[in-house]
């Protein structure tokens, strides 16, 4: 079969012959996959920097994917890529069925593949990681991107009274609104965001040491729990938090992703995270792209809006 190879991590992968799947374990079975999308996460998993990374080489990359089973059913499934390095960008891949859900057949899967793993994010972040109740408010770091865009969408599905979105880009944050911001702001004037529940971080790095400064010394009540949910370090892995900032206010920062967050745990939300997906609960942006090719799409593609989905 056809797929995208990764031999080298400083390379983009390369479209070539890969060996047909085979399945083996009880609940494996090889699909065809329908759509694969280009997330962050599958960058940094065919660069071998994810926090993840074995290191082995040869690898297919791709976290997750919509596919079809030999009965015809179409499934969102997720990789469990601690396991195996063959990911879903390929014509073929191995699932876990345990690990997939069955999805309406009038869904578009390159909707479905664009749009979990954004969605997701936030959206288990706030389920599994904190004490999160309706009514509570909540500001989104990097709300600009995939994931901050959904994660606006998502807090308010999950009933959150007030959206504080903060991004760099003006003109991308005026979009916010239409998605259910009820406040957006620049990252330098997060003073506005002072009074939240909960912050969703997709930033870390030198952006969230400020953050946290302009919050936390703007806060009402500092005696008032404020949940920093780490989800994502698109700006740095490494950021530098005063000490002051822990012990001055009642600020408990905790991380959300694979690891954190138990694979059972993802599993049992997606579902309802499909379902929402399904009605049409989300604004997604997506941009099929046919997987032959992968490696232009690799380099050309950084930074763009839409999600790009691979199409085999
Ligand atoms: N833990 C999880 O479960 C999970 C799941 C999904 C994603 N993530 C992580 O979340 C992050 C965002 O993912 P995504 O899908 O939204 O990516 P994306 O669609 O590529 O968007 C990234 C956004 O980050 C912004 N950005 C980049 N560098 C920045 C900086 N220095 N300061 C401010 N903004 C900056 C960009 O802003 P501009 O619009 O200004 O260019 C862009 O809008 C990634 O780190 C990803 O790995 C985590």
């Amino acid at each position: 079969m056809k797929a995208a190879v990764v031999t080298d991590f400083s390379q983009p992968p390369h479209y070539q012959d890969f060996p047909d799947p085979v399945a083996s374990g009880e609940d494996e079975v090889v699909v065809e996959v329908l759509a694969a999308g280009l997330h962050p996460r599958v960058r940094s998993q065919a660069g071998g920097s994810h926090y993840t990374s074995t290191g082995e080489l040869p690898l297919v990359p791709g976290v997750d994917a919509v596919v079809r089973d030999r009965q015809g059913k179409i499934r969102y499934a997720i990789i469990d890529v601690d396991e195996t390095t063959l990911g879903t960008m390929a014509e073929r891949t191995v699932i876990d069925a345990g690990r997939s859900v069955v999805l309406p057949a009038k869904v578009d899967p390159v909707e479905v593949a664009a749009a979990v793993n954004p969605a997701m994010s936030s959206w288990v972040a706030l389920r599994r990681r904190v004490d999160f109740s309706r009514g509570q408010r909540v500001a989104i770091l990097g709300a600009t991107g995939n994931a901050g865009r959904m994660a606006v969408q998502v807090a308010k599905r999950l009933g959150a009274s007030e959206v504080v979105a903060a991004g760099r880009d003006a003109a991308k944050l005026a979009e916010l609104p239409a998605l259910g911001a009820d406040v957006t702001c620049t990252l330098d004037q997060l003073a506005q965001a002072a009074d939240v529940d909960v912050v969703i971080d997709y930033l870390w790095g030198e952006p969230t040491g400020r953050a946290m400064v302009e919050i936390l010394t703007n806060r009402a009540d500092r005696g008032k729990q404020l949940a920093w949910l780490e989800v994502g370090a698109i700006a740095g892995p490494q950021a530098s938090i005063p000490a002051a900032a822990l012990r001055s206010a009642r600020l408990q920062i905790v991380g959300s992703g694979i690891g954190s967050v138990p694979g059972r745990d993802f599993v049992e939300e997606l579902p309802k995270i499909v379902e929402a997906i399904a009605e049409g609960a989300f604004d997604v942006r997506a941009k099929a792209v046919p997987l032959s090719e992968v490696e232009r799409v690799w380099t050309s593609t950084a930074g763009t809006s839409d999600r790009i989905v691979l199409v085999p």
